[in-house]
């Protein structure tokens, strides 16, 4: 067993991890943050995305003692008072989901960019997006999300 202290969503944990333990696995087995999913534990859906110490990290990809000392933000530290952000509002009112299992890494991914790139156009939005798969939307409404949160001017006509 390893000890770590980690800060997630703004509460610091001490706990005692075994070396192998995946960050995806303590976040949901160990603290019951599940949240954030697990899409397919090879590091290629970007469903468990979660922010750790200011940049996007696919938490299935990351061992729970590579956190220790570090900031952990997941979709369920986004929300203040009950009040989502606003990219958590603009994925609601574009129905930028439909099972939602993508959509929590969908968001860390999102705000990730749009901390980078406040304005980003359509193409930007696919781009950042890449590592994140919807099995479900065919990813309009999504880009549509990022861009309302953006303040862009959203054309209906944006396509995949
Ligand atoms: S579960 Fe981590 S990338 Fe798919
Ligand atoms: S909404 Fe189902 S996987 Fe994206």
């Amino acid at each position: 067993m390893t000890h770590i202290s980690v800060n997630v969503d703004g509460t610091t944990y001490d706990d005692d991890v075994e070396p192998r333990l995946l960050l995806a696995h303590y976040l949901r087995d160990r603290l019951g943050l599940t949240g954030t999913p697990i899409g397919c534990d090879t590091s290629n859906c970007g469903a468990c995305t979660v922010d750790l110490d200011g940049a996007t990290a696919k938490s299935c990809s990351v061992l729970a003692v590579q956190a220790d000392g570090c900031e952990v933000t997941t979709i369920q530290g986004l929300a203040r008072d009950g009040e989502w952000t606003p990219l958590q509002r603009a994925f609601h009112e574009r129905h930028g989901l439909q099972c939602g299992y993508c959509t929590p890494g969908m968001i860390m991914a999102a705000r990730d960019l749009l901390r980078e790139n406040p304005h980003p156009t359509s193409d930007e939005v696919r781009h950042a997006l890449e590592g994140n798969l919807c099995r479900c939307t065919g990813y309009q409404n999504i880009v549509r999300a990022v861009l309302d949160a953006a303040g862009a001017e959203v054309s209906e006509e944006v396509t995949a």
